[in-house]
């Protein structure tokens, strides 16, 4: 097992998922690092397949592992895709968690997620809750997955002494999310909706569910930053949930972020759409007394996300993004 403090410093460190959202943020965090960064595309490696997987692995023998590739999307991708949402990310887990093991793997970080803690576990959700209750029935493949990936570091690390970590991030957002209209995230598509709104004109802007549903968001450059801060300074099996520790409703964020993207009309409630779980508010203090807290206030970091957006459609966008227009941005 590694020692505490870790030192990232000329280690060669490999981002799995570098083109997602916390990938990326985590690239542009280990910039400071100094380390001798790896990657490699799902055309070349899909992390789907062992044999692929072990053989990059065995080529390239990363020292450090930060595990941001999964099979992620808001609640129609989980409800809808459910076989898809368990076997991919179970695949991943398992390549990737046994090829790091096998070739020596000094340090790795598996990322669990809020939202697979039980449907109705205590709030704010502290880390020993998890497989006290049961899930939420709409992302119960996922949330299995994503246990599974828990467990294995936690196995991994028991049986063979390997510094395998896992990390509980609330809701996230910023640069190099995913817009898609059904697939999103509820942030994201808040940002899509409003933008669409305010650019066509409309006055009415439909929210999915009741607006009830409480949730915390996290800006994702702060999740890059607990994430390093944790390789170098945690090495224990039970998972660290990262978050600021503040929640609102779905109703109030729709505000925050009409009020951000400049958009004055009507908001209203599709309440034939799912609203998941009531509350999902993550009990930070083992993280505050490791040493960290986030730093990017939800007011400055939907500005930030607002402008990402912005400038991610100039030609950066997923392909499944609208083209928007630019002139329609107002950033504030
Ligand atoms: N987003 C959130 O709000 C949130 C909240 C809590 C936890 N997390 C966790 O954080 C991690 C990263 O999430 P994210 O939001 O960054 O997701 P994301 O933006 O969808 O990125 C996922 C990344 O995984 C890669 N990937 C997926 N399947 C792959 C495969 N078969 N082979 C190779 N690469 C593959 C994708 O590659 P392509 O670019 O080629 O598609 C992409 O780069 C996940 O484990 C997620 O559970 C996310």
């Amino acid at each position: 097992m590694a020692s505490i403090p870790f030192e990232l410093r000329g280690k060669s460190v490999y981002v799995a998922g570098h083109r997602g959202m916390v990938g990326r943020a985590i690239e542009r965090r280990l910039a400071h690092e100094q380390v001798n960064l790896l990657t490699v595309s799902r055309n070349e490696v899909d992390l789907r397949d062992q044999a692929a997987v072990n053989a990059w692995f065995a080529a390239k023998r990363p020292q450090v592992v930060f595990l941001a590739a999964a099979k992620v999307g808001g609640i129609v991708a989980n409800n809808t895709l459910r076989a898809e949402f368990l076997h991919e990310n179970l695949a991943i887990s398992g390549n990737v968690i046994q090829a790091a093991y096998a070739n020596r793997c000094e340090k790795l970080m598996f990322f669990g997620s809020s939202c697979i803690y039980p449907r109705l576990a205590p709030q704010p959700l502290r880390e020993e809750s998890l497989l006290t209750g049961p899930l939420e029935p709409t992302n119960e493949p996922y949330a299995i997955a994503k246990i599974a990936g828990i467990k294995m570091s936690e196995a991994y690390r028991i049986q063979y002494g390997a510094d395998f970590i896992s990390v509980m991030p609330a809701n996230l957002y910023g640069p190099g999310d995913n817009y898609h209209p059904e697939y999103s995230h509820v942030f994201a598509a808040l940002i899509r909706r409003f933008h669409e709104a305010k650019r066509s004109g409309a006055s009415n802007v439909v929210v999915w569910g009741t607006g009830t549903p409480r949730r915390e968001f996290l800006y994702v450059d702060d999740l890059a930053d607990a994430c390093i801060h944790l390789m170098k300074t945690y090495s224990s099996p039970e998972p660290v949930n990262i978050g600021t520790g503040e929640d609102l409703s779905i109703a109030d964020l729709a505000l925050m972020v009409a009020a951000a993207v400049g958009f004055r009309g009507e908001i209203s409630f599709d309440t034939s759409r799912p609203d998941g779980t009531p509350r999902k508010l993550l009990d930070v203090s083992r993280l505050s007394s490791l040493g960290w807290r986030a730093t990017t206030s939800l007011t400055e970091g939907i500005q930030l996300a607002y402008r990402a957006f912005c400038a991610e459609r100039d030609g950066r966008l997923r392909s499944d993004l609208l083209v928007l227009d630019k002139a329609a941005c107002i950033t504030g």
